[in-house]
């Protein structure tokens, strides 16, 4: 069948959008699919009405494609697709909702409060801040509520730091989600699900050069060690793996995910976030765990629209 990819979009993550969507649809022609890319825009309703694909693969990345607006319209032209469904896209790209749905499933997750722009600027930042540390301790991670390739992310070691992080976190959301900063092994788990329930991937450390994991660390060759699977305990990796699958599930999630933690120092695996749509750029870890485990992208992705479209 026909198979339409959707990337790009207007969210931050547009160009690794774009670099996850041309290596889907170059590696499904590959395997001999008929696949098409799009760029999500203004035309996208008009060409979803006349090119009535098959299935479509949403590979967009951040706001727009995995808080399941997209989706809905696909639901809305009947237009089967793989991935989670809108309800479960929304909760689960929100990082405070993914958090205590995680945490009510016996999952750690780092202590955190979400804070909106106004909060900020209506309390000042100098009573927040002493609050947010009494709170939280340090040091502290402020992340946008929504989102992802760590647009907007910043570590604040000192309280002198917070005011800076917020405002650049509220750059790219309204709202902030502030963390406690938990020392350890940063992992991605896959999850990948053709049809006899979800299964884990082997676990991706991640090992930044620079000992931070940023838009530049992602996506730049070479400024990334990654380590399949994990350099970790039998016992460590297999209660991660366990924590990914009852994620994915427990959020309602289909097909495929990557659930992302800190294995702290104690071993124990510290739910950060999910993504209902997972990198798939070269330096991306779904596609990297997925070759570890002895599985082909396009092989994966074609089974996934295959019953999708069923
Ligand atoms: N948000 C990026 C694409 C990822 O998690 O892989
Ligand atoms: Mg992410």
């Amino acid at each position: 069948g026909r198979v339409l990819v959707l990337a790009g979009g207007l969210s931050p993550e547009r160009e690794v959008s774009l670099r996850s969507g041309r290596r889907l649809r170059d590696e499904l022609e590959r395997v001999g699919i008929d696949a098409e890319l799009r760029d999500v825009d203004g035309s996208t309703l008009p060409t979803l009405a006349a090119a009535r694909p098959d299935v479509v693969i949403p590979v967009l990345h951040g706001a727009s494609g995995e808080d399941g607006t997209i989706r809905e319209v696909l639901d809305l032209f009947g237009l089967p697709y793989v991935g989670a469904a809108p309800v479960a896209c929304r909760a689960a790209f929100d990082k405070a909702t993914a958090k205590a749905t995680a945490s009510a499933a016996g999952i750690a997750t780092p202590p955190a409060v979400t804070l909106p722009r106004e909060a900020f600027h209506d309390l000042g930042a100098a009573a927040l801040i002493d609050r947010l540390v009494a709170r939280l301790g340090l040091p502290l991670v402020v992340k946008p509520r929504a989102g992802g390739s760590a647009f907007g992310v910043s570590f604040v070691e000192e309280p002198g730091q917070l005011a800076e992080a917020l405002m650049a976190c509220f750059g790219y959301h309204d709202w902030a989600l502030i963390e406690r900063a938990v020392a350890g092994v940063e992992i991605a788990v896959g999850i990948l699900d053709t049809g006899d329930g979800p299964v884990a991937l082997p676990a991706v450390e991640i090992q930044p050069v620079s000992g931070v994991y940023d838009y530049a660390a992602r996506y730049t060759p070479g400024a990334t060690a990654f380590h399949i699977p994990a350099r970790l305990g039998q016992d460590v990796l297999r209660a991660a793996a366990a924590s990914a699958v009852t994620a994915h599930r427990v959020l309602g999630l289909r097909d495929l995910s990557r659930a992302d933690f800190i294995i702290d120092t104690d071993g124990t695996a510290q739910f950060l976030e999910v993504n209902v749509a997972p990198g798939l750029t070269d330096t991306s870890t779904w596609p990297m765990a997925l070759h570890a485990a002895g599985l082909d992208l396009a092989v994966a992705c074609r089974d996934l629209a295959a019953a999708a479209s069923r």
